[in-house]
């Protein structure tokens, strides 16, 4: 990748730490983020690493040689930790692999079954010290160290106690990334025997209550900036319901609090060049729509459903509450009743998926429910459908309503997070417009909008083919996400809210 120095600063070097990368393993959008973002901060000449658990499920985990074997020496335990670093890629990036068989050698990354591992706390304790614990060792000073969710939220709180004194991290930053503020790490005091400092003394900033530590909240005290994956996301983490009840913490830190929205990866979501979608298609009328025919063809053969000209609602996501099944499943046998066809492919909470399946047994010509986590699928349904469903309940940025973009696929979203900075509503400003947007947190709003869209799709076909162009001529570059983030680790500038989506009329 050519290197191009950045006009915002000296090169930095930057430790990213993430629980999962994009290309070594994947539950979520965060590893998007975590494979993205340091590529593109390193072609802007900054010199980045990622650190991250080197779990069984790593891919081309066997290739990684050995960095480092060592221990981590914790003073109140009468044994040290032993683990090894190993070194894996992610594209140009280096990657620091932490190797503890008794934490990160198992099935799954958090959980299996659908129940986390009981021990969570004490693995991503040990992560966060460890990944300090390799810097000198290795011989990487950092200016930044990037964390990310609440797995690395010890990480700020150990810079600013353990190495509060220590030389080698004098001028060493730290910065967390809040992708999604649900998940706390709340675990109670015992899992933290390898972090004496929360024992030793009462770090109430850090605490859920007076048994249990919450990692994300020691995150959000103690790293120097923090940031959300969406400016709207910020404003929502300053109020209770947006921040799941860590308003008061946001708050205290809001001098010092971003909003930065995700980029899409390109490389791997492009109509043009995408090697699993039937047809390859440009961003004008006549390619999209010749291309999206035959993907919709394609599409309805690989789900089982007729291959008719109907307009095809996606949907891909976890199955979980936050991505707003409960406000899509009152209402699906409603929204049958049209002339329709809907895919809905994803998997997790294995009661929603139920309900799905008896609802697609009850439609077979109309829905078809594919309960996996399949990336070829997913950019078939990104290409193949018309309209792409997220009425998430919260959604801190979102990725996939970016892919629908690209693939001229109207996403219909709700008006929460990262969904209202990237998404722009045809009933407010429709001559811009990109998709379609409801707030209200229920079934009927949704229905609403998903009525709105077949009419324009039936009536107004010409319309519906201009905001097609709309979607498509919009771009969420990672080298522009990075170039404000680089702004951030220097202090430059206070994002608060950076609408980046204007298309000009088409
Ligand atoms: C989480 C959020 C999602 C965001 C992603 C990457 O998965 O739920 O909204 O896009 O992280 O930041």
């Amino acid at each position: 990748m050519a290197t191009k120095t950045t006009p915002s600063s000296q090169p930095l070097k930057i430790l990213f730490v993430a629980s999962e990368v994009e290309g070594l393993v994947k539950t979520g959008g965060l590893a998007d983020v975590a494979k993205s973002l340091p590529a593109s901060l390193k072609a802007m000449g900054h010199d980045v690493r990622i650190a991250m658990p080197y779990y069984r499920k790593v891919a081309e985990r066997e290739q990684g040689d050995t960095l480092l074997e060592t221990v981590l020496y914790v003073p109140t335990q009468p044994e040290p930790v032993g683990y090894a670093v190993k070194r894996l890629y992610s594209g140009e990036v280096p990657v620091y692999a932490l190797d503890a068989p008794q934490y990160f050698d198992r099935a799954e990354l958090y959980a299996e079954n659908n129940e986390g591992y009981a021990d969570n706390g004490e693995r991503f304790a040990f992560f966060s010290a460890a990944t300090l614990d390799i810097c000198e060792k290795l011989g990487f000073q950092p200016d930044i160290v990037h964390c990310n969710d609440w797995h690395t939220g010890l990480v700020p709180f150990l810079l600013r106690t353990r190495y509060a004194d220590d030389a080698f991290f004098a001028n060493t930053k730290s910065v967390i990334t809040i992708h999604n503020a649900v998940f706390k790490g709340n675990f109670d005091y015992e899992q933290f025997r390898l972090i004496p400092e929360l024992i030793q003394k009462r770090y109430v900033q850090a605490e859920m209550d007076s048994a249990h530590i919450s990692m994300l909240k020691a995150g959000v005290a103690f790293a120097d900036k923090i940031n959300a994956v969406s400016p709207n996301y910020a404003a929502e983490l300053l109020t209770e319901l947006g921040s799941h009840g860590m308003a008061a913490d946001f708050r205290n830190r809001s001098d010092d609090l971003y909003g930065i929205v995700n980029g899409c990866d390109y490389g791997d979501w492009n109509p043009e060049t995408d090697p699993y979608i039937a047809q390859n298609y440009k961003a004008n009328k006549v390619s999209v729509t010749r291309g999206k025919k035959a993907c919709k063809r394609d599409l309805q053969q690989q789900v089982n459903l007729p291959v008719k000209d109907v307009p095809v609602y996606g949907m891909v996501c976890r199955l979980t509450e936050q991505k707003g099944i409960h406000y899509l499943l009152p209402i699906l046998a409603d929204f049958l009743v049209h002339d329709v066809q809907v895919v809905i492919v994803g998997s997790g909470d294995p009661v929603l998926a139920a309900k799905l399946r008896s609802i697609s047994d009850a439609h077979p010509e109309k829905l078809a429910f594919v309960e996996a986590y399949n990336n070829p699928l997913a950019h078939c349904v990104e290409a193949g459908a018309d309209f792409f469903m997220m009425p998430s309940e919260f959604e801190p940025c979102g990725l996939n309503q970016l892919y629908s973009l690209v693939y001229g696929t109207l996403p219909i979203v709700r008006a929460v997070g990262g969904l209202i900075d990237t998404v722009i509503d045809y009933d407010q400003t429709p001559q811009v417009a990109t998709g379609f947007i409801f707030k209200a947190p229920t079934p009927e709003a949704l229905l609403i909008k998903l009525q709105r869209s077949l009419l324009l799709y039936c009536q107004r076909p010409q319309e519906f083919k201009r905001l097609q162009q709309n979607a498509m001529a919009g771009r969420f570059e990672w080298d522009e996400a990075a170039e404000l983030y680089v702004q951030m680790y220097n202090g430059q500038e206070h994002i608060t809210a950076v609408k980046k989506h204007h298309p000009e009329t088409v």
